[in-house]
C-alpha cells in the first residue's frame, strides 16, 4: 500500500554477509498468523535485536534541499547483549548506503564489509555488517543519504508553506519510518541516546526532537544532544524558516513567521497543562516542551517527538477550540515517551493510556463540561468505527504480523484503550487507579513493555490491593476480544443532551434554522450536532443550516470537515468549491481520506475526487498519498 519502490538489490557483499541476507529474509519476519504470536517480539523490525542494542547515535547530516536528500555518517555504538556472532543486522529502507566502518579508539577508521538484503514488504531491507572480531561494545559508522522519496521525510516545496519563500523539511518516523532516513534498529524496544550536527541552507533553522546545543547556528550548523534515550519511532528533524516565541518558562512555539503570533496565542495555555500533567501524572522528565508548527501538509494532528511536539497547522481555529490536541501530544510524555510500546501490538499502552490522560489534562484546565464533549465525541467515534472494521481489528492487543503497523492506527487502540482505562476506573476508584498511574510511570520510566507486563504490573499492584473488582473474564474481554464490552461506561454529557434536543426539534420541524438555541455553543456541540444529523436530509434542510451558520465557509477545519462529508453524502453543490479548496490545501489524512472515501461512492463523486487528487496529490506526504492512492487510485 505504501508507495515504495520495490528494488530487490544487493550490493558490494562479503560472502560472510551474503549468507547471513539469506537467513535475514528468511526470518519468520512476515511469520504466517497461524503460528502462535510471541509476546514482546517486534515482528517489524529486520534487525537482530536479541543479539546486539545500539545505545548511542551520533549523526551528521547534511540537509540538501536541492536534490531532497539528507547526506553524511551515523556512528553507532552498540552494545552485544548475547552470542558471539559477527553480523550486525539493521533497518534502513531506501537508504544509499556508501561505506561502514569500524571505530576503534586511536585507530584510522577501517573500512568493514556490509550489504543492503532485498527488500521486504512493508519492511525496508536489511543492511549486514561484518564484524572484525566479538567486542561486546563498539562504535561504527555508516556513510548513507536518503532518497527524495524517504517515507518519513516530506520536503515541501515553499508554494506549500506559510511564507512561500523557502523550502521545509519534515520527518515522521512513527511507526517505522526512522529507518528511512538513519540506519537503525528500528524498533521500540530500543532506546539511545543521541547527538547530532545538521547543517541547513542559510537562513533555515534546524531542530530536532532534542536538545539545542550552543544557541542557534549563524553558520547553518546546528547540535543537538538527546541525553535521554528513547524509541527510534520518536527520532524527528525539521528545517525550515522557523521563529520561536516563549509561551512559559519551559514551553514555547517555533513557527513559521507568519503564523506563529496565532499558534502562540492558540497554545498560550500550554505551560498551564505541562504544570497540571506534572501533578496528575508525576514530574515531566523531558526538560523542555515545545510544539513546532508543520506545514498543513503533515499527515497526522500532532506527534508527540519528545521536548518538541510536531503539531499540525488545521488545529490553530483561533479560539482554543481544537487544543485537546495539544493536551494529548503532551501527555505522551508519560505513556508513550517514558512508558513505551515494547511492539506495535502494544500500541494501545501509548495512544489508549494517552487518550485517557488527555481527557484529564482538559478536564483540569478547561473544566469538566468541556471534557465530557469531547469524551462523549470520542466515544461515538469509536462505535461508528467498530461498526466497520473486521473483528480481529477490534482487539487492543493486535496481530499486526505481515502488516504496516501503520494499519493498526484507527480509534480502536485510541478510545477503545481510553474507555478500559475509564472502566477501570470506575471499578477501583479514580484516586486509586490515578496513583497507580502514578507509579506505573515511574515504575516502567524509560522501558519498553508488552500489554502481558502491564497486566502483570496491574494484578500485582492495584488488583491485589482492590481484589474482586474485577474478572480475569472481563480483562480478557477489553483486551483479547473485539467489540466494546457491554460494562464500558457511556460518558454523559448534559450539554449535548441539549443538542440533541435542538437537533431534533429542528429535523421535526418544529424549529427553524435560525431559532436554535446555539447561543454560546461551542465548537465542540456543533460537531456533536453535526456528527447526529441523518445520513440523508432533504435540500431545503441543508439549505436553510447552510443560510444561518454558513457552514460552506467555516474556518473552522473540524466543522467543515463534517459538514462537507454532510455535503457529499447529499450531493449538496454549493459546497463543491469549498470541498476542493480545503482538499488541496490539507493534507492531514484525518480530514480527507474520509472525504475522498465518501465521494469514491458515486460515479460523478469519483469523479471529481480524481480530477482533484490530480492537482493535490504532488501536495500530500507519501504516507498521505500512500493511502488515497489505494482508494482513489495512483495517477
Ligand atoms: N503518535 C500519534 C500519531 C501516530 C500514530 C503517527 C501512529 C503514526 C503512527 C499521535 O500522538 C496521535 O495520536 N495523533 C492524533 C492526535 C489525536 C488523537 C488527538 C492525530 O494525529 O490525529
Ligand atoms: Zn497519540
Amino acid at each position: 500500500m505504501r508507495g515504495l519502490a520495490m528494488r530487490p538489490m544487493i550490493r558490494v557483499v562479503a560472502a560472510a554477509s551474503l549468507a547471513l541476507l539469506a537467513s535475514c529474509a528468511a526470518r519468520p519476519v512476515a511469520d504466517s498468523a497461524a503460528a502462535p504470536l510471541q509476546s514482546g517480539r517486534d515482528y517489524h523490525t529486520l534487525a537482530n535485536v536479541d543479539e546486539f542494542r545500539v545505545r548511542h547515535l551520533a549523526l551528521d547530516l547534511t540537509v540538501d534541499f536541492d536534490s531532497k536528500r539528507l547526506a553524511g555518517g551515523a556512528e553507532l555504538t552498540v552494545e552485544r547483549i548475547a552470542g558471539t556472532g559477527r553480523t550486525l543486522v539493521l533497518d534502513t529502507r531506501g537508504l544509499d548506503v556508501a561505506a561502514v566502518e569500524w571505530l576503534a579508539p586511536g585507530a584510522a577508521p577501517q573500512p568493514l564489509a556490509f550489504g543492503v538484503g532485498a527488500e521486504v514488504e512493508h519492511l525496508g531491507a536489511p543492511l549486514a555488517i561484518t564484524l572484525p572480531g566479538d567486542l561486546a561494545r563498539f562504535t561504527i559508522r555508516i556513510r548513507y543519504a536518503t532518497r527524495p522519496d524517504a517515507s518519513g521525510l516530506q520536503w515541501v516545496e515553499p508554494a506549500q508553506t506559510a511564507g512561500k519563500v523557502a523550502p521545509f523539511l519534515y520527518s515522521q518516523s512513527q511507526a517505522i519510518h526512522a529507518r528511512s532516513w538513519v540506519p537503525l534498529q528500528d524498533s521500540p524496544q530500543v532506546r539511545f541516546t543521541f547527538e547530532a550536527t545538521l547543517r541547513v541552507p542559510a537562513g533555515l533553522r534546524a531542530l530536532m526532537g532534542a536538545e539545542p546545543v550552543g544557541g542557534p547556528g549563524t553558520d547553518g550548523v546546528f547540535r543537538f544532544d538527546m541525553p535521554q534515550p528513547i524509541p527510534s519511532y520518536l527520532m524527528a528533524i525539521a528545517a525550515g524558516r522557523l521563529e520561536f516565541q516563549p509561551i512559559g518558562s519551559r514551553t514555547g512555539v517555533y513557527a513559521e513567521p507568519e503564523i506563529i503570533a496565532a499558534a502562540a496565542r492558540e497554545f498560550a495555555d500550554t505551560e498551564k497543562m505541562l504544570e497540571t500533567g506534572e501533578s496528575l501524572f508525576g514530574p515531566y522528565r523531558w526538560g523542555r516542551y515545545d510544539v513546532l508548527i508543520l506545514p498543513p501538509s503533515f499527515p497526522f494532528g500532532g506527534m508527540e517527538n519528545p521536548r518538541l511536539s510536531f503539531i499540525t497547522p488545521t488545529v490553530i481555529a483561533g479560539d482554543r477550540s481544537l487544543v485537546a490536541l495539544i493536551a494529548h501530544e503532551l501527555a505522551h510524555s508519560w505513556s508513550g515517551n517514558l512508558v513505551t510500546n515494547a511492539t506495535w501490538r502494544d500500541f494501545w499502552l501509548n495512544e489508549g493510556f494517552t487518550v485517557y490522560l488527555e481527557s484529564r489534562i482538559m478536564a483540569a484546565v478547561y473544566g469538566p463540561r468541556r471534557a465530557a464533549m469531547e469524551d462523549l465525541l470520542g466515544f461515538q467515534s469509536l462505535e461508528r468505527e467498530l461498526a466497520t472494521l473486521p473483528p480481529a481489528e477490534q482487539v487492543l492487543a493486535i496481530d499486526l504480523r505481515g502488516r504496516d503497523p501503520d494499519d493498526g492506527v484507527t480509534d480502536v487502540p485510541y478510545e477503545k484503550g481510553r474507555f478500559f482505562l475509564r472502566w477501570l476506573e470506575s471499578r477501583v476508584g479514580a484516586a486509586p487507579l490515578h496513583a497507580f498511574l502514578q507509579d506505573y510511570f515511574a515504575h516502567f520510566a524509560f522501558q519498553s513493555i508488552t500489554v502481558e507486563q502491564f497486566l502483570g504490573y496491574l494484578d500485582s499492584k492495584l488488583l491485589a490491593q482492590h481484589p474482586d473488582t474485577v474478572t480475569a473474564a472481563e480483562l480478557d474481554e477489553w483486551i483479547h476480544q473485539p467489540g466494546l464490552p457491554a460494562s464500558a461506561i457511556r460518558p454523559a454529557s448534559d450539554a449535548l443532551v441539549q443538542v440533541d434536543a435542538a437537533r431534533a426539534a429542528f429535523l421535526a420541524g418544529t424549529r427553524a434554522a435560525t431559532d436554535l438555541p446555539h447561543a454560546g455553543w461551542s465548537t465542540q456541540e456543533w460537531l456533536y450536532f453535526l456528527a447526529n444529523l441523518p445520513q440523508q436530509m432533504p435540500r431545503a434542510q441543508l439549505e436553510s443550516l447552510d443560510a444561518a451558520f454558513d457552514f460552506t465557509q467555516a474556518t473552522n477545519n473540524e466543522i467543515a470537515f463534517n459538514w462537507l462529508q454532510i455535503a457529499i453524502r447529499n450531493d449538496y453543490e454549493p459546497a463543491w468549491p469549498r470541498l476542493e479548496q480545503y482538499l488541496e490545501s490539507i493534507g492531514r489524512r484525518k480530514l480527507i481520506v474520509p472525504l475522498y472515501t465518501a465521494m469514491m461512492k458515486t460515479q460523478s463523486g469519483a469523479q471529481r475526487a480524481r480530477a482533484v487528487y490530480a492537482r493535490a496529490r504532488p501536495g500530500y506526504h507519501p504516507i498521505t498519498a500512500a493511502s488515497l492512492d489505494a482508494i482513489v487510485g495512483a495517477p
